[in-house]
């Protein structure tokens, strides 16, 4: 069966990205990386990426001014080109305009370090620590155009201990997004994820404990 071709769109250094790429080497993994695609040309990730042997491409919003739908359109351009069935944002650190949002829909990815709908935003860590939360994590969802919203596809949560700094309670949660993101992305490539009302089936039934649903898979 020829796997589903998936873009990781990023801004930074790329650790999701890279958990994404080890993810398909596999040859029974139901997706491919085809392409990275970043905003900055300086990203860290594009070194990874390229190193790998995947196609890279940038697309430097500070070249567009203050024109959102044309960096938008110049992304969709890119991803036809390269015949992309699935994007995944990992760390893309821009908000993307309704129109390219609607041609996605129920295939776009996003990774949030947090557990939503708590700490939309930046800085999650240090703002989930300030709460006094006892739990904290990310999630996996599909985008829509509000920021951080959109239908949840998998959660992976860590304790916050009484001591802990942002860098400590960063690293954990970073290891968490490094298992839920391929994860999630195999249950959309293998078709098995459906949005009703907002919310995700897997399998045509709600999912109460992706975590539980990590170790079976
Ligand atoms: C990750 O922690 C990701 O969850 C976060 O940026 C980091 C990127 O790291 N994304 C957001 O905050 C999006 N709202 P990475 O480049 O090493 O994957």
């Amino acid at each position: 069966m020829s796997r589903m071709r998936v873009a990781v769109l990023i801004s930074g250094r790329g650790s999701n990205m890279a958990a994404l790429i080890e993810a398909a080497k596999d040859k029974s993994y139901p997706a491919e990386i085809s392409l990275v695609l970043s905003n900055r040309p300086d990203a860290g990730g594009l070194v990874t990426a390229r190193a790998n042997g995947i196609a890279t491409a940038i697309v430097d919003h500070k070249l567009f001014g203050k024109d959102r739908a044309a960096v938008d359109a110049a992304m969709q351009q890119v991803l036809e080109a390269h015949r992309i069935d699935i994007v995944c944002l990992a760390g893309f650190m821009r908000l993307l305009s309704p129109g390219f949002v609607g041609q996605w829909q129920n295939r776009m990815l996003n990774i949030h370090p947090a557990l939503l709908p708590a700490f939309k935003g930046l800085d999650t860590h240090k703002r989930a620590i300030e709460a006094g939360a006892k739990r904290h994590g990310a999630t996996v969802h599909f985008v829509v155009p509000e920021m951080d919203a959109g239908p949840i596809i998998m959660q992976g949560a860590v304790a916050v201990r009484p001591d802990d700094t942002e860098e400590a309670l960063a690293a954990r949660v970073l290891a968490v997004e490094h298992r839920i993101y391929p994860a999630a992305l195999r249950l959309v490539a293998e078709n098995r994820v459906s949005v009703i009302d907002g919310r995700c089936l897997i399998d045509g039934a709600p999912v109460p404990d992706a975590e539980t649903l990590m170790t079976q898979t």
